[in-house]
């Protein structure tokens, strides 16, 4: 028998694997061998319902698209005013991995970026925390939102520890400019940790559909961030989210959205559903090309732009 979303999913993605546009992520080792023909899709509504396409049950590392997950972490544990007082709000317009400092203050433009993404894991689970419970408290809410228990890439992990020297780079300075306090280096660990969580296009789906959803995981009703924070994240995904080409994204989408190195991005609707895409070529930006194209179709075609 046909099922509809299914199958159009499955059209969508057809139209889009001709793209071979971009290069995987070069400067992890691992990634850099990574499948360039892998190509999924899969949508999450707040009612629960999981549809999905091509490669769904192929896992990858979260990279980048733990950030949003990692600012709602931090606004619960620490609080929003603790929060901005370290780390802004303003697209950077500049590559993932530049420092971009706001001026005349030591913050970050955004959590977004790198800069802001490594003084936003030092806050998660409060000023006391070690090192491991950081790690922790984001493994066990990312599962809280996928609806499952998540692990690691383990090869991941240690290829983009070995190689770390830009992220290392930033924390010396984030640290250099007080805002963060605990070592560098176990900043740069734990946040490389947060990065290679394992996932798949169905995880983050679900994981973007509890952020559509208010905080409130579709298929096990768990409150797991409140309302509040989730404003705060998708407000910032939706103007630093796709970085550089945040306002080609806006433009062509419209989906508060995350993209991640691995090659995966997410988009969260509020009051309607999670997406999740993922093809690790990625384009100038950094964001996998194919995903990209996938957004824009879906979003043409079931009328997903907010505006
Ligand atoms: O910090 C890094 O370089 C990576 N672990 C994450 C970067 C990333 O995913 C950027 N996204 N497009």
């Amino acid at each position: 028998m046909r099922s509809p979303v299914p199958d159009y999913l499955v059209d969508v993605l057809d139209a889009v694997r001709s793209i071979d546009d971009g290069a995987p992520a070069d400067y992890i080792e691992v990634l850099a061998k990574a499948d360039t023909s892998r190509l999924a899709v899969a949508l999450a509504t707040v009612d629960g319902e999981v549809y999905a396409a091509g490669d769904s049950d192929v896992a990858f590392s979260i990279q980048s698209i733990s950030k949003p997950f990692a600012y709602a972490a931090a606004i619960e544990d620490v609080g929003l005013d603790a929060v901005l007082a370290r780390i802004g709000v303003e697209p950077s317009g500049n590559a993932f991995n530049e420092l971009s400092l706001e001026d005349g203050t030591h913050r970050p433009m955004n959590p977004m970026i790198n800069a802001g993404a490594l003084a936003t894991h030092a806050l998660v689970a409060g000023p006391d925390a070690s090192g491991p419970q950081r790690v922790e408290r984001l493994r066990t809410l990312m599962s809280a939102m996928a609806g499952r228990e998540l692990g690691y890439d383990e090869a991941v992990y240690e290829a983009e520890l070995r190689d770390a020297h830009r992220n290392r780079g930033l924390a010396h300075m984030l640290r250099a400019g007080g805002i963060i306090t605990a070592e560098a280096e176990t900043i740069v660990d734990g946040y490389v940790r947060q990065c290679s969580v394992d996932v798949t296009v169905r995880d983050l789906a679900l994981m973007a559909a509890t952020l559509a959803n208010g905080g409130v995981q579709p298929l096990t009703g768990r409150q797991v961030i409140h309302r509040d924070g989730v404003r705060q994240v998708l407000s910032v995904m939706t103007t630093c989210g796709m970085y550089d080409a945040a306002g080609d994204w806006v433009s062509n989408v419209g989906i508060p959205a995350k993209s991640g190195v691995a090659g995966g991005i997410i988009g969260a609707l509020p009051g309607q559903l999670g997406l999740a895409v993922f093809s690790p070529k990625l384009d100038a930006h950094g964001n996998s090309a194919r995903g990209v194209a996938v957004c824009e179709r879906l979003s043409r075609d079931m009328g997903l732009h907010m505006m």
